[in-house]
């Protein structure tokens, strides 16, 4: 039997990780430009960081990866990075220094999800959460944050959407309008949605299904259900991000997938042909409750993910490339032993000045060698053969323009720097 990846899983090969690599180099600096501050917590988490009673979402009841280890502690794969890292603010009293925190993060998320396009079993996010204020132009900064992201990338076929829920009160007392308008219709209902009625109605009103659309039709909606207070947050919200040059739409519609949101949510949405269904790039919105709900002193929150295979998907659909073909500077090519061994000596001067190379270990003649070169890119040939050696010379050829050159040995770090420069 040969060995196969997990389901929902994927490999990332070299090509493909100049790509990761690129987007994370590119995101960091923009985290810089905001003033962010990274933060890494762990894979997995004791079980209750995320099986809580307050929340009742798929992701946290159904999708999570749970196991029990040898010492019979319950322990989940985190399917989201937001309540490890309250759990981390709580544990490590950030509150107690900085009013504010400001952090980022990156890395993988594990979810038992149907595996599709876009979607995945361990996925990559990357995101923020911000904790200690409540200012609508702290919501701004976060959702222009998002918008920064995906407009300096240049991809066009992006979208933001917001909305809010309204605070704690004005949530729950839309859930029950909500319920109370489904309730006659439960019968008609997809399986999902009915299912969905009793503990998380708010997610019924994004169903996908054609006949829940039907019925939702005039459904009422959150927006017309916020108190005084969440109506003001949510215009102030606006107010800012003109100011802040962010283009964004109101969806009346827009839930999210984790019951821990109050007041604004958002959306950042490919509408990319060939995208497929799972168009949502990244999400988020304010988190009021979930730093008391983790043991932890009331603090408000607020943060997005975005995730990373939908990201490079959707630049990839638009043709955005992120990097080049990567070129060696110099790759050696000898014909015997003692040559080898001058060439293994002259790399590590080589790189010591930051110059990219590589030996040929094939054994095969010239030819064989300068194939191999070549599949690498290389910049320049080093070719050393017993003449050269005995000469303490060594042939340096561009491949490019074919030129080559016999220079000392003892010269050759200089002189290589200088070539390399001119390219
Ligand atoms: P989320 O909407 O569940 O939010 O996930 C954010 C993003 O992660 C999605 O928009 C999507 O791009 C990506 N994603 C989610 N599930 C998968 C999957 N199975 N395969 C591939 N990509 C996926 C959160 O996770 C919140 N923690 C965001 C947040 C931070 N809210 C406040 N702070």
């Amino acid at each position: 039997m040969s060995l196969v990846k997990v389901k929902g899983t994927y490999d990332v090969l070299s090509s493909e990780a100049r790509r990761w690599q690129a987007l994370e180099t590119y995101v960091k600096a923009v985290f810089k430009k905001f003033n962010y501050q990274e933060i890494r917590t762990p894979i997995m988490e004791y079980s209750n960081v995320f099986h809580r009673e307050d929340e009742n979402s798929d992701m946290v009841t159904k999708e999570t990866y749970n196991f029990e280890d040898k010492g019979g502690r319950m322990l989940t794969l985190r399917p989201e990075g937001t309540a490890g890292i309250i759990r981390s603010y709580i544990e490590n009293k950030l509150y107690a220094t900085n009013d504010l925190v400001k952090l980022w993060y990156m890395g993988p998320n594990f979810r038992y999800e149907r595996p599709q396009k876009g979607r995945f079993r361990q996925f990559s996010q990357f995101g923020v959460e911000v904790v200690g204020a409540m200012d609508p132009y702290l919501d701004a900064e976060v959702i222009q944050l998002a918008y920064e992201i995906i407009k300096g990338l240049s991809l066009k076929g992006v979208s933001v959407k917001i909305n809010s829920l309204g605070d704690k009160a004005s949530k729950q007392n839309y859930m029950k309008v909500l319920k109370a308008f489904l309730e006659p219709k439960k019968d008609q209902l997809s399986p999902d949605s009915q299912a969905r009625l009793d503990k998380n109605p708010l997610r019924i009103l994004d169903s996908k299904d054609p006949v829940d659309k039907e019925l939702l039709k005039d459904a009422p909606l959150p927006l017309d259900h916020l108190s005084d207070e969440a109506k003001l947050n949510f215009e102030k919200i606006q107010e800012a991000l003109a100011l802040a040059g962010v283009e964004y739409k109101i969806d009346k519609r827009l839930v999210r997938g984790l019951d821990y949101y109050s007041f604004v949510v958002f959306e950042i949405q490919a509408d990319i042909e060939g995208f497929g269904s799972q168009n949502a790039l990244g999400g988020g919105g304010r988190y009021n409750e979930l730093v008391e709900s983790l043991g932890g002193p009331s603090k408000p929150g607020v943060g997005f993910a975005f995730g990373m295979e939908r990201l490079l998907d959707a630049l990839e659909l638009e043709g955005i490339k992120m990097v080049d073909e990567p070129k060696l500077d110099a790759y050696f090519i000898t014909f015997d032993e003692t040559s080898k061994k001058e060439a293994m000596k002259l790399q590590s001067l080589l790189r010591k000045e930051n110059i990219s190379v590589d030996l040929n270990y094939s054994g095969k003649a010239f030819k064989g060698q300068l194939k191999e070169a070549l599949a690498q890119n290389a910049k320049f040939l080093l070719i050393l053969g017993e003449n050269e050696l005995n000469m303490g010379k060594i042939n340096v050829k561009n491949t490019k323009t074919e030129f080559q050159e016999l220079i000392d040995i003892k010269d050759l770090v200089i002189n290589l720097k200088e070539m390399l420069h001119h390219v």
